[in-house]
């Protein structure tokens, strides 16, 4: 089918690509100028691992191009994708601008039949809304508009493999024209006729995902009901961490066996610094929004909320317990990124924690693999490491912020040497207590006895 694709970012990007790959025929665009001339040097705006790989192989291929002229993209494409961005409002509901922008966009240029899907995340009625625009702005226009939510799961760092191999394809749909249409696009990923160019261990074998037709309303439930609640769980196994502190067990332990249990599920019970990124704490504000406007006391969302704000507080407190003072000290800081496999900072608790730090008066030296470039946007006044090494040099406390896999197996000797204090606090519980001690590292966690 002829896609277009609007709004590049990473969710766009990754749907346009891999819709290319199972053999589309695709065009993405984006009001972002600067962006578009990147993706058509051949560059990439972000670091999404396999991503470059799907990419360049869809344009030797002829199947994906790029264009700024988001007219040219309406025109060429029977069905349009909005990835556009949807970002927290001050009051924290969801600025839905970008999309009404859309929809004006697609009825005044489309003069044929199009299929609209919602692919970027809203509050449930957005589709109903969305429907409305159209008719409205294109009322002097003949041309028919299907619309769909379909939302997505991809996480930041595997989307690729999550596009696809997903475990569910969730449409919703008012009509069947629009079913059909997108059961044909979906249908390679669903018959999983194509190959994939990521391997292992991000592209999984196993049952071919389920297809589920909802109401549109209940698609755009589904994913804001789905983020909230991997948030709750989140906040909940961090509660649970300060518990087993106080009482001296082991988080560790007690996640790993409540995980075993399927009603429960082993993921996401990860304690540390909290949920950053870009979709949970929005989505969670969101919907929190959305059931006050509707009418439903949802405030166990509120607390999930302010659990996450707390988790720096109480890393802090863990800090100023060993540093006694912080200001004038140097720390070091592994991790900036919100979550391990991205370039991504937005909202990431690293950030918070190092402005924290740089209000307490401490002198940051910090380090990420790839998040480095757009830290320096926001923090421009740390250092910035070469390395964890480099970060560790000369710091009276090491602080792991994001759990690069690379930080798990460091010459550990070498860091106890570089640091002015062999401290380490580990807000990831990366690391193992008893091989740090062996090191000779004075090392403390979350949830776990130190
Ligand atoms: C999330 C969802 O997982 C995706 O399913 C969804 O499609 C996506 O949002 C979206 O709405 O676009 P993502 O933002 O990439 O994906 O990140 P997650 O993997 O969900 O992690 C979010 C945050 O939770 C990270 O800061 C991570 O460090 C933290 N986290 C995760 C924990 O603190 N503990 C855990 O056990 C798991």
């Amino acid at each position: 089918m002829k896609i277009a694709v609007i709004g590049t970012g990473y969710v766009g990007l990754v749907t346009g690509a891999c819709l290319a790959e199972i053999g589309h025929d695709v065009i993405c665009t984006d009001n972002d100028a600067e962006k578009i001339r990147i993706l058509e040097a051949g560059g990439l705006p972000i670091y999404e691992p396999g991503l470059e790989k799907v990419i360049s192989r869809a344009r030797q291929q002829g199947r994906l191009r790029f264009c700024a002229n988001p007219a040219d993209a309406v025109a060429a494409g029977d069905a349009i994708f909005i990835c556009v961005g949807t970002p927290p409002l001050p009051n924290g509901d969801a600025d839905l601008s970008a999309i009404d922008h859309v929809a004006r966009l697609i009825a005044t240029e489309a003069r044929s039949p199009k299929l609209v899907v919602e692919k970027s995340t809203v509050p449930a009625r957005t589709g109903q809304e969305l429907k409305r625009a159209l008719s409205v702005y294109a009322r002097n226009s003949q041309v028919a508009f299907h619309v769909a939510s379909n939302p997505e799961f991809l996480r930041e760092g595997t989307a690729v493999a999550d596009f696809l191999h997903p475990n569910r394809i969730v449409v919703g749909v008012d009509d069947e024209i629009a079913e059909r249409q997108l059961r044909e696009i979906y249908r390679p990923v669903l018959d999983r006729a194509f190959q994939c160019p990521v391997h292992a261990p991000a592209c999984p074998e196993g049952p071919a995902p389920a297809w589920l037709v909802t109401t549109i309303n209940s698609a755009e439930l589904i994913k804001h009901a789905s983020n909230s609640f991997l948030a709750l769980k989140i906040s909940y196994a961090n509660m649970v961490a300060d518990l087993a502190e106080r009482l001296g067990a082991d988080i560790q332990e007690v996640v790993r066996a409540m995980g075993l249990d399927p009603r429960i599920g082993s993921s996401f019970l990860s304690a540390g610094l909290g949920f950053g990124g870009f979709c949970l704490p929005k989505d969670l504000q969101a919907f929190v929004h959305l059931a006050e406007r509707s009418g439903v006391d949802f405030s166990m969302l509120r607390e999930a909320e302010k659990i996450n704000r707390r988790r720096i507080d109480h890393f802090c407190g863990k800090l100023r317990e060993a540093l006694w003072v912080v200001r004038g000290k140097q720390i070091g800081v592994l991790g900036l990124a919100f979550k391990p496999n991205t370039d991504d900072i937005r909202f990431a608790p690293a950030i918070d924690l190092i402005h924290r730090l740089i209000e307490e008066g401490a002198r940051v030296r910090a380090y990420d693999p790839e998040a480095m470039d757009r830290a320096r946007a926001v923090l421009p006044h740390i250092e910035y490491a070469t390395s964890a090494y480099d970060a560790a040099q000369g710091s009276e406390a090491l602080l792991i912020a994001t759990e690069w896999d690379q930080f798990r197996s460091l010459d550990w000797p070498r860091v106890h040497q570089a640091m002015a204090r062999p401290l380490i606090l580990d807000g990831r519980n990366l690391l193992s207590p008893a091989e740090m001690k062996r090191h000779g590292f004075e090392y403390r966690s979350l949830g776990r006895p130190d």
